[in-house]
């Protein structure tokens, strides 16, 4: 099926908020995760079926210093301590993957910041 784009915006939010003061977001806004341990954006997404599935995840991260996450998928960790490196500013956005399995209909993917910088600013997720 052809790709959906999940904006954090529209996600749930825990120890974040919605700004939009670093250009080159898609849609109203990014999440600017609370420089803490914990901090999560979940989405819903629904999958038509059952199997594989990419997640890409569109972030910036304007220090020189990584902010893993922790991807999990209905609540099991999908990616431990995924990788959020520096990208040169808080305009310049990148992505990341992550291959996972999801079932058919509901699903919720969970990004959590895994250490006291807490999360990079995340723009969307896309699968
Ligand atoms: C700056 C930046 C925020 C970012 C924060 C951080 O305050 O403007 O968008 O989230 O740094 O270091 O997490
Ligand atoms: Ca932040």
């Amino acid at each position: 099926a052809a790709p959906v784009t999940h904006e954090a915006e529209a996600a749930t939010v825990s120890q974040g908020a919605v700004e939009s003061n670093h250009a080159g977001f898609t849609g109203a806004g990014f999440v600017n995760y609370d420089n803490v341990s914990g901090s999560y954006v979940q989405w819903n997404v629904n999958a038509a079926q059952a199997g594989p599935a990419t997640l890409t995840l569109r972030y910036a991260n304007g220090t020189t210093t990584n902010r893993p996450m922790d991807i999990a998928v209905n609540g099991a960790v999908a990616a431990s301590g995924k990788s959020f490196a520096g990208t040169g500013a808080w305009t310049s956005w990148a992505t990341t993957t992550v291959n996972t399995t999801l079932k058919a209909g509901a699903n919720t993917v969970r990004a959590t910041a895994t250490t006291a910088n807490g999360g990079p600013n995340v723009d969307h997720l896309t699968v």
